[in-house]
C-alpha cells in the first residue's frame, strides 16, 4: 500500500509526543496515517507505547505535542461520544449485572436510540458473532471466548467507523485465539470498519493486518504490509522481532551498488545486500531467514561466497526439517527446509558449506 497523504487520511498522527511525567517521552515524534477501511496493527514489546497511542486516539489521554486527526478534524474538538469509536480490551469486562442484550443496548441508549431500533440492532449484532441465542444470559454464564465475542459485538453494535482493540485475545487459549483472529478480520473488512489493533504477538499481527506498525521505545521502527515486514526488515530490531532470524556480525569491506561484501568477526567473508549501512568500514549485523539458507551448492550463484558449517542437531518437524548449525563461531544458526521427497536430512557431526542469494542476506545496523 502506498503512503497516504494526511489530507485523505481517516486517522492521522502528526508529530505526536507523549509524556506522563513531563520528563520522559513514552511516544516520540509519531507520524502515522491510515486510509478508511484499513486494518492496522501496532505490534511491539511491552512498554513500547502502543496502549498510550490507542488511548490518545480514543481521547482518554491527550498528546503532549503534535496532533491527532480523525477524518481530517483535530480530535480534541470532538466530544468522545461523537467520535464514533468502538473499543475492545483484554480486560474490558462486560457489565456483570446486565444481560448480554442489555450490555449491547447500553451504547445505543447512550446515543438516544429508540427501543425497536435498538432491539433490531442488538439481534443483528449478536448474530454477527454467532451469539444470537445468548441475549438473556449474564456474562458470568459465558466462557471467556463467548464473553470476548460479546465485547466485540458491543463495540460494533452502534456501527462505529473506527474500532480500537487492545490485546483483545490475550487471555484466550491458542485455538480460540486463532478462530477469533479470523472472525475479527472478516467482520472488520465486511463492515468496512477502520481498525487499530494492538498486540505483542507477531503471528497475530502478520495474519490479521493490512499493515503493521512495529513499535519499540516509543517509535515506529517500521510500518509495512506483513510480507514486506518479514522479507524486507529495515533494521536489526525488526529483523529480530519479526519471525526467526539468523544474525552474524562483521564489518563492511566493499559496497558495489546492490551488493556488499562483509567480513565477519570470525574472519570469513560473505555476500549481502546493503540495507542499513552507509560506507566501507561500518559495523553491521547481517540478517538471514532460516528458510533462505542454501546448502545445495548447485542452487547458488556462480562465485557466491559460502561458509563452513557443522551440523549440531537435526529436528524432524513433519512438514519441515529444522537444523541447527555451528557457523562463524556461533552455534545457534538455524536452517529450515521443506520435507520434500528429495530433501537431504543432515546428520549431527556432518560438515557442510552453506550460502544464500545476496538479496536474502541483509546488512543492517549493528
Ligand atoms: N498512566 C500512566 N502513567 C504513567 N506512565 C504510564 C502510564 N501508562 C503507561 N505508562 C508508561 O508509558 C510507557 C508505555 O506504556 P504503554 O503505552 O502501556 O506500552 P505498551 O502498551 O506498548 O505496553 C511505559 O513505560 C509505561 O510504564
Ligand atoms: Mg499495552
Amino acid at each position: 500500500m502506498a503512503d497516504h497523504q494526511t489530507s485523505d487520511a481517516f486517522v492521522a498522527f502528526e508529530r505526536v509526543q507523549k509524556s506522563y511525567d513531563g520528563e520522559t517521552l513514552v511516544v516520540k515524534d509519531l507520524n502515522l496515517t491510515m486510509p478508511k477501511g484499513e486494518f492496522l496493527t501496532m505490534l511491539g514489546p511491552s512498554g513500547s507505547g502502543k496502549t498510550t497511542c490507542l488511548m490518545m486516539l480514543a481521547g482518554f489521554e491527550t498528546a503532549t505535542h503534535g496532533e491527532i486527526l480523525l477524518d481530517g478534524k483535530p480530535i480534541n474538538n470532538i466530544p468522545p461520544h461523537k467520535r464514533g469509536i468502538g473499543m475492545v480490551f483484554q480486560n474490558y469486562a462486560l457489565f456483570p449485572h446486565m444481560t448480554v442484550g442489555e450490555n449491547l443496548s447500553f451504547p445505543l441508549e447512550v446515543r438516544g436510540m429508540g427501543k425497536s431500533e435498538r432491539e433490531e440492532k442488538i439481534m443483528r449484532g449478536l448474530e454477527r458473532v454467532q451469539m444470537g441465542a445468548f441475549a438473556n444470559r449474564r456474562p458470568s454464564q459465558l466462557s471467556g471466548g463467548q464473553q470476548q465475542r460479546i465485547a466485540l459485538a458491543r463495540a460494533l453494535v452502534f456501527e462505529p467507523e473506527l474500532v480500537l482493540m487492545d490485546e483483545p485475545l490475550g487471555a484466550l487459549d491458542k485455538q480460540l485465539r486463532e478462530t477469533l483472529q479470523f472472525e475479527i478480520t472478516h467482520l472488520a473488512h465486511e463492515l468496512g470498519i477502520t481498525t487499530v489493533y494492538v498486540t505483542h504477538d507477531q503471528t497475530e499481527a502478520l495474519t490479521m493486518s493490512d499493515r503493521v506498525a512495529v513499535f519499540d521505545d516509543g517509535r515506529i521502527q517500521q510500518l509495512a504490509p506483513p510480507d514486506k515486514l518479514y522479507e524486507e526488515p529495515m533494521n536489526s530490531f525488526v529483523a529480530q522481532f519479526i519471525g526467526e532470524n539468523n544474525a552474524l556480525e562483521g564489518v563492511v569491506k566493499e559496497i558495489k551498488g546492490d551488493l556488499c561484501v562483509v567480513q565477519l568477526d570470525s574472519g570469513e567473508v560473505i555476500d549481502a545486500k546493503p540495507v542499513n549501512v552507509n560506507k566501507v568500514g561500518d559495523r553491521t549485523r547481517v540478517s538471514i531467514r532460516p528458510e533462505r539458507v542454501e546448502f545445495n551448492k548447485s542452487r547458488l550463484q556462480e562465485g557466491a561466497h559460502t561458509l563452513k558449517a557443522e551440523v549440531l542437531e537435526f529436528i524432524y518437524m513433519g512438514d519441515i526439517f529444522r537444523t541447527r548449525l555451528r557457523v562463524a563461531g556461533i552455534d545457534d544458526f538455524i536452517v529450515k527446509t521443506r520435507n520434500a521427497p528429495d530433501q537431504e536430512r543432515l546428520r549431527p557431526g556432518q560438515q557442510i558449506d552453506i550460502g544464500w542469494l545476496p538479496q536474502d542476506c541483509r546488512a543492517l545496523d549493528a
